[in-house]
């Protein structure tokens, strides 16, 4: 059975609306068909300022969402990063391979760095891509399920597993993104020229996925929408309504067409509403699951202990080609 594998950082107290659209549903949709490897990487979550505390809680409020979201624990595999230290071990081989250059042009160490400036940027910021390039050559994923913002980490990933393939015989299988058009990129509610982001969108721009439903509702209804008031997909000329569609469909499996029709000769404060409530069930429930199973600390410990065991079970092996094939001496 071919294999996916995704993560999505522990970085904030919850996750938000555009994860759940842009990545979960699809994590979710794919385990079907997949052996399913899905984790928090709390390794990535160090490379900028952060209070380990904060990042330990986190750590559990993500699996715990990555299950409330329908990630199922039996069919795939999840996991914590720190547990499994064979992502680290790749990640320096890997690090010996990409060039200086080709980690500086990463748009997202630029876009992260330039709020401290390089200069105070860790050399773990920098040097992110290429733990996420290990992250999937570990388990010699063949689809990475992600977002558009993700896309040039998948094509370092790609072109550092050829480039090992090459020099060093084939070891690694080189994995395709999977990246679904028109809902790779919810947009900032307040701003919806920019993503919807943790890190750049402010209070208003991002319904978190664990925020109160009647939060939740009036940022929706509180949205900004264009000029002119025909509900019509445009994203162009009307981002905001078209943002506003992307998730109505997104949330309910109805094409946009369809919607775009029923709201036909209606206001824009008429789809808002609407969204809004279908927002406020949503973070009603998924709030609810994901606070019973943080309830059972102990439950969820062992199931990110039996996460860790499975994924240690592939990443293992992979790790001991790679050294050996690196000419590193056996121990024996
Ligand atoms: P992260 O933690 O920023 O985001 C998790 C996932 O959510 C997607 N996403 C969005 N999708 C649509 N619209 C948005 N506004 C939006 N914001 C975020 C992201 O594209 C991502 O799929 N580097 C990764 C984490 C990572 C990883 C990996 C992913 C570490 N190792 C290995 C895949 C494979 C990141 O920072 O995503």
């Amino acid at each position: 059975q071919p294999r996916v594998l995704s993560g999505a950082q522990p970085t904030a107290d919850s996750y938000h609306l555009g994860n759940y659209i842009g990545a979960f549903k699809q994590w979710v949709a794919l385990q079907d068909e997949f052996e399913a490897f899905y984790f928090i990487p709390d390794m990535h979550a160090i490379t900028v300022e952060y209070d380990p505390a904060a990042l330990r809680e986190r750590t559990y409020i993500a699996a715990a969402q990555l299950i409330a979201a329908g990630v199922d624990p039996e069919r795939s595999v999840i996991f914590v990063q720190s547990q499994v230290p064979e992502h680290a071990q790749l990640a320096w081989v890997l690090q010996c391979i990409t060039g200086f250059g080709e980690a500086s042009r990463m748009t997202q160490f630029k876009d992260k760095s330039s709020k401290t400036g390089a200069d105070s940027a860790s050399v773990g910021l920098f040097t992110y891509p290429t733990l996420m390039a290990a992250d999937i050559l570990i388990y010699q994923a063949d689809r990475v399920p992600v977002g558009e913002d993700q896309r040039q980490h998948i094509e370092l990933t790609r072109n550092l597993a050829q480039r090992f393939n090459h020099r060093f015989g084939e070891t690694f299988t080189v994995p395709e993104p999977h990246i679904v058009k028109d809902i790779a990129k919810i947009y900032d509610l307040q701003d919806p020229t920019g993503k919807m982001s943790k890190s750049f969108s402010g209070p208003n721009g991002v319904v978190n996925m664990l925020d109160d439903p009647k939060t939740a509702a009036k940022k929706i209804r509180s949205a900004v929408t264009d000029s002119g008031s025909e509900i019509r997909f445009d994203p162009e000329n009307k981002p905001g309504v078209s943002n506003l569609l992307t998730i109505f469909s997104a949330l309910t499996g109805r094409p946009v067409d369809a919607i775009v029709t029923e709201f036909d000769g209606q206001q824009y404060g008429h789809l808002k509403v609407a969204l809004a409530e279908i927002v406020g069930d949503l973070v009603r429930d998924f709030g609810a699951r994901t606070r019973a199973l943080l309830d059972d600390r102990a439950e969820l410990d062992a199931l990110l202990a039996r996460g860790a065991e499975r994924a240690r079970a592939v990443a293992s092996p992979t790790l001991e080609l790679v050294y050996e094939r690196s000419g590193f001496v056996k121990v024996r």
